[in-house]
């Protein structure tokens, strides 16, 4: 089980942690603790659910080109239905 940690200034009054397993998606994780996230098609689609990993590593699952951009990859984006995480992270939800 490991900790995530919302770092968007939002979400400090809200629910600034959740807790993920290496076989949930952060998107399930943040579904089934309350976390507030935008999501539609949960299958690395549509792109609605786009985060931004500040810290921490984590197995990307396959996402659409037009969801989730080479480039942004790059950048350390990635879909939160399409994310599982191997260690503790932080991540910015509203990019
Ligand atoms: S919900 Fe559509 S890409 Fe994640």
């Amino acid at each position: 089980m490991f900790n995530v940690e919302i770092v968007d200034s939002f979400y400090e009054k809200e629910k600034p942690f959740f807790s993920c397993t290496n076989q949930q998606s952060l998107l399930d994780a943040m579904r089934l603790q309350g976390v507030r996230i935008k999501y539609a098609c949960k299958v690395g689609g549509c792109g609605l659910c786009k985060i931004k990993v500040v810290e921490g590593e984590y197995r990307r699952g396959t996402c659409s080109v037009s969801g989730l951009p080479y480039d942004e990859r790059l950048q350390n984006y990635t879909l939160a239905c399409k994310t599982y995480p191997t260690s503790d992270m932080k991540i910015l939800i509203q990019i």
